[in-house]
């Protein structure tokens, strides 16, 4: 069986649809029986969407896909939960897509399972000494002061370093992403959702090949000298969703996409790997099983 996995290819973001298409058709030059998209496929119109699944109309395989954040951004303070489970739903019906964060997939004796996944703060850099409060509102200090509007988080000064002031990051999942809960709440909805799942595929398949958007392990995530992308690591993933990844001995592999950077790392029985796919250079990951 020939598997191909793709990634972040962000099709609203105007730089990406060169790439988009050149991969698209390297895709279906090189065909397989399943093509996975691991996330942040499109943003904000559904005909985004409509529109890049279409340049994959030649690939004779099964097609599956998960949401990313990026999915899941809306405008005017629309319910991002809603998006997620009905209309991302409908989006990828319509394009012939199996949804996986709906239910798994199975084809032989593989099973494929994964879901968005989300963030707990879990990977958040403990060297940048900045308090869990500003993750939480998903703007570094600096930002903070910047913006005017988060002068709530400065008005206890003693636990803000000069240096956290300097870093000005702002993920921006705080403007576009509206959710009826605590990001701590979402990532554990996933992770359990994620571990139905893969007791239902332990039982019907002998091999499960798991897909995420964000990080379930620490080894994946890319670390840099500087403090503004070291602030956003926070966002990368969660250790909750590898714990739980680990707990079923018929998964094998991994796939996720989300930082935009190939990396590879393997954890108990599991060969990992996160897609390098970034807004101007897309990339495709051929696995044979
Ligand atoms: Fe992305
Ligand atoms: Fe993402």
């Amino acid at each position: 069986m020939r598997i191909l996995i793709t990634s972040d290819l962000h099709y609203n973001v105007a730089r990406s649809r060169k790439p988009t298409r050149a991969l698209a058709e390297r895709v279906c030059d090189i065909g397989g029986d399943v093509l996975i998209f691991a996330g942040d496929i499109a943003a904000d119109d559904p005909k985004y969407f409509d529109d890049v699944f279409a340049l994959f109309d030649g690939f004779e395989g099964h097609k599956l896909a998960i949401a990313g954040n990026h999915d899941i951004w809306t405008t005017g303070g629309a319910d991002s939960l809603e998006r997620y489970r009905t209309e991302l739903a409908e989006i990828f019906a319509r394009n012939g897509v199996h949804y996986l964060d709906a239910a798994p997939f199975y084809l032989g004796e593989t099973a494929f399972v994964g879901n968005m996944g989300w963030y707990d703060f879990s990977f958040r850099p403990s060297a940048l000494q900045i308090p869990l409060r500003f993750y939480q509102e998903k703007v570094a200090p600096g930002a903070a002061a910047r913006l005017g509007n988060f002068g709530g988080l400065l008005t206890v000064e003693e636990d803000v370093t000069d240096d956290a002031r300097a870093i000005t990051t702002r993920w921006m999942d705080g403007v576009r992403v509206k959710l009826p809960m605590s990001d701590v709440a979402f990532t554990s909805m996933l992770a359990e959702k994620l571990r139905d799942h893969l007791q239902q595929a332990s039982t019907r398949a002998e091999q499960i090949v798991a897909i995420l958007h964000h990080l379930p392990f620490a080894e994946l995530v890319p670390h840099s000298v500087l403090p503004n992308w070291e602030f956003a690591t926070a966002f990368h993933g969660s250790e909750m969703l590898g714990e739980v990844l680990l707990e079923f001995e018929k998964v094998s592999h991994m796939f996720c996409g989300h930082i935009h950077r190939e990396k590879r790392c393997r954890k108990g029985g599991i060969e990992c790997m996160s897609i390098g796919s970034g807004y101007k250079e897309k990339a495709v990951e051929v696995l044979e099983l």
